[in-house]
């Protein structure tokens, strides 16, 4: 049974779909053991609280030094002791001691083909500006590990998303979301669970 921690700070749209994954079993072998937020007033909280799931709240805000929180982020993680962390549109920078002890167990899910739309400064409705700005005719989504840089990590899945003519950013949003988020993080969390994805020399290997 794998055991995931989802990291979240929004809606939970992303959650939410690891949550019905789970209950309809396109998600085997899996059990979410907790959803952990920056934001107390994340929607994403509250979808865990029907879905029974433990969640928890905890900002940088509440501590005197981000060196503090991030302790204690990595000593409630180390508590939990999940299989695999998910951040599932959480925008709190993951300490790297949590990355080094969490090695190629940290996936993120981002709303664009990296490496194309990514890196500093490209979260959220900013992926969708970028790619309309650009004038690109297909983006889409991206699941991979999570690494000390941003967005770097060797590249689980992949799918695209086409933009259609007109499109404003919510609604290219909305299409990546439902169109390839929803779809390639269940795929993602379901193939690690069967042990079929390792990472060598930076790769992911698919088995
Ligand atoms: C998603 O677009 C995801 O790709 C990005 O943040 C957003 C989170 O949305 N990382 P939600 O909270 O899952 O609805």
């Amino acid at each position: 049974m794998l055991k995931i921690a989802v990291c979240v700070s929004g809606g939970g749209t992303n959650l939410q779909a690891i949550i019905d994954g789970v209950e309809n079993r396109t998600i085997e072998n899996t059990e979410i053991i907790a959803v952990i937020s920056n934001n107390q007033n994340a929607y994403a909280l509250e979808r865990a609280k029907q879905a029974g799931i433990t969640g928890i709240c905890i900002s940088p805000k509440e501590f005197a030094s981000r060196n503090d929180f991030n302790d204690a982020f990595l000593a409630k993680m180390e508590e939990l002791n999940p299989d695999l962390i998910v951040l599932a549109g959480f925008l709190v920078t993951i300490p790297e001691t949590m990355i080094d002890k969490f090695e190629n167990r940290i996936i993120n899910i981002h709303p664009s083909l990296i490496p194309s739309f990514c890196g500093v400064g490209y979260y959220g409705l900013k992926v969708h500006e970028g790619a309309l700005e650009r004038g690109v005719k297909i983006t889409g989504a991206t699941v991979h590990f999570v690494d000390k840089g941003t967005d770097t990590g060797p590249i689980i899945l992949q799918k695209p998303v086409a933009v259609m003519q007109g499109d404003t950013p919510k609604e290219l949003q909305k299409r990546v979301m439902e169109e390839a988020e929803w779809i390639i993080l269940p795929q993602a969390i379901n193939m690690i669970a069967a042990g079929k994805v390792t990472v060598e020399n930076n790769q992911v290997i698919m088995k």
